[in-house]
């Protein structure tokens, strides 16, 4: 059967597709450190969660609770962005891969509510569901690791031209997935190990947060966080590997020396992870920092393999621009507006917590 490319929109491009590119990295890298945060911090808290009163794991369970609903809407509010560039840059692979799995895809959002709704009741309003908000937590848990496995079956049945045809022609009624392609499981097990080894920093950063106030706990908070930290990244690093040799090998081949420019940006991230693994003990500020730079190179990774498995039938540089410079001003105005409200209301909540806590800032 041959590959069929829906038309590119003769709306075409906002503004230059190397601009659009540029900023689809840039915030993507928040929505998948929001997630990370959140699934992981969950992760933390139904584990440690059942322990007795005293125990310094019950401890964080409840000090990691009062986040997980902010960290929701979060994930959710920062993929918005994203989901935007993705749309104009490759809309003719993302839509045709959306409604061959209509129905799942569509799913997303009745997960969502009940995700989110399950933790606001677990953790806000617990004395509504009484001995029922471990099973919530554990619920919402369950559907945020759904939720991302539709965002990778999506995301990888995007880079399939070859496949839309025959899966629309075995059935047009939105049913397929893409469960037959073996980059699948490494890319889904790669993305979801990162959540619990960023939530074991957050960890480790919570104690150093309260070193003065609670020896104790602060020594057994770095201790614990760093063990997640360091398991869970090592698991995420062989799982690289798996993902880098599941790729079909003309992309495979590009970031293990074809081209320097990607192999370069590849052997950045995975250096990155491995520094922050190794001073994560001794400089968990240091390591955070290493982390989230490490994963912007990978998000960047991630980009150059859509490119690559997209081309030559779908190509954004190939999308005529029509520019219009009172929208773009519109959009820089709107996100800077955001970044400045956003960042106002992660310090005013840090802050409240921090008092409440009786924990000075910083
Ligand atoms: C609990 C909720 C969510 C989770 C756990 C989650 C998880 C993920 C994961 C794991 C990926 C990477 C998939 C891959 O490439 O293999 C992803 C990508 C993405 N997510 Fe989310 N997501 C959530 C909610 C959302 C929401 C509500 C939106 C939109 C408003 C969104 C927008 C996006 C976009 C646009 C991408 C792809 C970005 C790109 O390829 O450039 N996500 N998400």
């Amino acid at each position: 059967m041959p590959t069929v490319i829906p038309p590119v929109d003769p709306l075409g491009l906002p503004a230059a597709a190397a601009l659009l590119k540029a900023l689809s990295v840039l915030t993507f890298t928040p929505h998948l450190l929001a997630m990370n945060v959140t699934l992981g911090g969950l992760l933390m808290a139904l584990v440690y969660g059942r322990r007795p009163e005293g125990d310094p794991g019950a401890l964080l369970a409840e000090r990691l609770r009062g986040l997980l609903p902010a960290g929701m809407a979060m994930t959710i509010t920062l993929g918005v962005a994203p989901l935007l560039f993705l749309q104009a840059l490759y809309g003719q692979a993302f839509y045709t891969s959306s409604v061959l799995m209509a129905w799942t895809w569509l799913f997303i959002i009745p997960a969502l509510c009940v995700a989110y709704l399950g933790l606001y009741l677990a953790y806000l309003r617990p004395s509504w569901v009484g001995d029922r908000s471990h099973a919530l937590a554990w619920l919402s848990a369950a559907l945020m690791l759904v939720v991302a496995a539709v965002f990778a079956n999506n995301m990888t049945l995007m880079l399939q031209p070859g496949l839309w045809a025959p899966l629309y022609a075995a059935s047009a009624y939105g049913a397929a997935l893409n469960l037959g392609d073996p980059m699948l499981p490494a890319r889904y097990l790669h993305t979801i190990l990162a959540a619990p080894a960023v939530a074991g920093l957050v960890c480790a950063l919570m104690g150093r947060r309260f070193r003065t106030l609670d020896a104790a706990w602060s020594a057994w908070a770095r201790r614990t966080g760093s063990r997640w930290f360091h398991v869970a990244g090592g698991l995420l690093m062989l799982s690289g590997v798996w993902h880098l040799l599941a790729l079909p090998v003309r992309v495979g081949r590009q970031f293990m020396g074809a081209s320097p420019h990607d192999t370069g940006v590849l052997a950045a991230g995975v250096v990155l992870g491995v520094a922050a693994l190794v001073v994560a003990k001794r400089a968990t500020g240091v390591a955070a920092l290493l982390t989230v730079l490490g994963v912007g190179c990978m998000v960047l990774v991630r980009h150059r393999v859509r490119e690559y498995m997209l081309f030559p039938h779908v190509n954004a540089a190939g999308i005529p621009v029509h520019a219009d410079s009172g929208w773009a001003t519109a959009f820089a105005v709107a996100l800077g507006v955001g970044i400045v409200t956003v960042g106002w209301l992660v310090h005013v909540a840090l802050q409240c917590r921090g008092s409440r806590e009786g924990v000075m800032p910083g």
